[in-house]
């Protein structure tokens, strides 16, 4: 089987694609570029589709031109599918699969080290010792341990389970809401009963959901104001899910202690990318201005073991579905 796999880096081309095709026996054509109406064309001749996109591939009349060259799935190697035209998917009969679980604790894990590092107010003895030559310990820079302290987790999926597990690990206390129950997740979570809860009693409010319509803007002014003025936010998910004029205003009003970010809501024209220092937006610089703020280039997921396995499962997928069968990661498409 031939399959074209898109917006692959010269390292996980060299080492995992290489792997899993001498492996397995198919061919596997790289491209480096995202896929777009651009290279769309290059699918030309290949049985099976394999993509990570953090921008969107273009309108509908790409989806069009895939199904017009015979390809009948697309495979998305990542968690997130908001870049994907889901009506699209659908109207042109492409099947959708995704990589839910490539490694939970990858991002969980950044999370939680962004948690750490602002709990133990890193930032903010780096910028008194680098600026103001002050070893001291400020009163203001008195931390808090986090056997003592609630995290609010919102979303309770692969990754929020993961990030549960963890800090119930550390002898926090953790709650969440979600709207499915798990029982799986019991050891570790006290289920609340909504994200206000949430809000208002965390510690540390962490976000695990996806961003759709309903979920876009869900921690805004309103939501700032109501969090503790000593919580922290982290967001390891999609930026869009935060108001970031409205988080700028809330730690400027010290509504809130800080913010660990690994996903902002402008990200697609930098984050994963070099560009130029003046292609670096203002709300951007202003944050990372802040020493209580932490922000990563959406590199949560960057660890070995997700990035093999985001193509190990993906081309699986690929061929699984060409082949006429069911994969577990199915995207319903309605
Ligand atoms: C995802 O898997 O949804 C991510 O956000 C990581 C991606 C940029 C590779």
């Amino acid at each position: 089987m031939k399959i074209i796999m898109y917006n692959v880096r010269q390292d996980t081309e060299g080492r995992f694609v290489r792997e899993w095709a001498k492996e397995t026996g198919n061919e596997v054509k790289v491209v480096h570029e995202p896929l777009s109406a651009d290279n769309v064309n290059l699918m030309k001749g290949c049985d099976g589709l394999d993509i990570l996109q953090t921008m969107p591939i273009g309108d509908e009349a790409v989806y069009k031109q895939i199904a017009d060259m015979g390809i009948r799935q697309i495979t998305c190697r990542m968690v997130g599918i908001n870049m994907i035209d889901l009506a699209a998917c659908k109207k042109y009969n492409l099947k959708v699969t995704h990589v839910p679980v490539y490694s939970p604790r990858a991002i969980a894990e950044m999370g939680v080290a962004h948690a750490m590092y602002l709990l133990r107010r890193i930032g903010e003895y780096r910028y008194e010792m680098d600026h103001n030559a002050d070893f001291s310990w400020p009163a203001n820079l008195m931390s808090n341990e986090i056997f003592n302290l609630t995290v609010g987790l919102i979303g309770l999926g692969n990754i929020g389970s993961a990030t549960a597990q963890i800090y119930k690990a550390l002898g926090a206390k953790v709650i969440a809401f979600d709207p499915s129950y798990n029982p799986a997740d019991e050891p570790f979570v006290t289920y609340v009963d909504s994200a206000d809860e949430v809000i208002k009693n965390a510690d540390i409010l962490s976000l695990h959901v996806p961003l759709l319509p309903s979920t876009k803007g869900m921690i805004g002014a309103e939501q700032l104001k109501m969090m503790k003025n000593s919580a922290y936010l982290i967001n390891m998910s999609r930026g869009g899910l935060v108001d970031t004029e409205a988080l700028i205003q809330a730690l400027k009003n010290h509504e809130i202690a800080g913010a660990g970010l690994d996903t902002l809501a402008d990200e697609t024209t930098y984050f994963g990318k070099k560009v130029t220092p003046a292609d670096v937006p203002a709300d951007y610089k202003e944050l990372a201005a802040m020493p209580n703020v932490t922000i990563t280039p959406h590199s949560a997921f960057f660890t070995e073991t997700a990035v093999r396995n985001m193509v190990r499962i993906g081309l699986n997928d690929v061929v699984t579905i060409v082949n006429g069968g069911r994969s577990r990661n199915e995207v319903f498409l309605g």
